[in-house]
């Protein structure tokens, strides 16, 4: 909860002062409705429009979100699931943070939220040579032979996957099963398990452990923390650079 003039003045609408004069003057609704209380307070789900344009706080924000299972990566599901923005805890609801790309419904870890949608284009657009980290539990015994096909691209849909670096993180003879760690600096569609089922080891279960530089490290399933100056700052370079370690 925060009080209206605040949120105005964060908004860059006007100083606490003059938003106090125009919530006086009947200027300012809240989901539709003109409020002339001085200390009226808003939560993150109201909608504040001055002179019938609706605010937005201007401040950009980004965060790292350890994204549990069963929950989506978008704004709104229209089945009513869980959403990524819908587990945020109440106070950052009006900075209209979206994901930086998606991770999948059953897919966990490292998921970055901003409102800053030139930041996003930057990270997950299309000359974006980003490495992102995942491990994956496939069904199989995967061999050294089957990182050297990933390493070198698969066919996924008529489309060739660029240069990778794979490993076996460990083999499980008895549950017939692998975990392989792939970093990829490109984002298709389900790349990853389609990539796996491209080389016979469909995926049971994916985890994304980093994104660039940053991972989830001490932040519980559904957690948030806010990224440093340094960490935005390289995940830019690392966007961009060539060669960049
Ligand atoms: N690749 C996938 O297949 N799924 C994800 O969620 C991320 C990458």
């Amino acid at each position: 909860m925060e009080r209206l003039q605040k949120y105005m003045a964060r908004c860059g609408i006007a100083s606490r002062r003059k938003a106090e004069d125009m919530i006086r003057e009947g200027k300012v609704k809240v989901n539709g409705e003109v409020i002339t209380e001085m200390g009226y307070k808003i939560s993150g789900n109201d909608i504040v429009e001055v002179e019938d344009k609706v605010l937005e706080i201007k401040e950009k924000r980004y965060f790292v979100m350890n994204k549990p299972r069963g929950v989506i990566s978008s704004s709104n599901d229209e089945k009513g699931r869980q959403t990524v923005i819908s587990i945020l805890p109440q106070e950052l609801r009006n900075y209209r943070l979206f994901p930086v790309g998606r991770l999948d419904y059953d897919t966990k870890g490292v998921l970055l939220l901003t409102n800053d949608g030139e930041f996003m284009n930057t990270l997950v657009g299309p000359t974006s040579i980003l490495p992102k980290e995942y491990l994956a539990r496939v069904e199989g015994e995967v061999t050294k032979n089957d990182i050297l096909q990933l390493e070198s691209g698969v066919e996924i849909d008529g489309y060739t996957t660029r240069r990778c670096k794979a490993y076996i993180a460990s083999v499980d003879r008895k549950n017939n099963s692998s975990s392989v760690g792939i970093i990829l600096r490109e984002g298709k569609y389900h790349q990853v398990k389609q990539m796996m089922a491209a080389i016979g080891h469909p995926v049971k279960r994916l985890t994304r452990i980093s994104f660039g530089e940053i991972t989830v490290e001490g932040l519980a399933e559904g957690e948030i923390r806010e990224l440093t100056p340094h960490e935005i700052k390289r995940l830019l370079v690392q966007s961009q650079a060539k060669n960049v370690k």
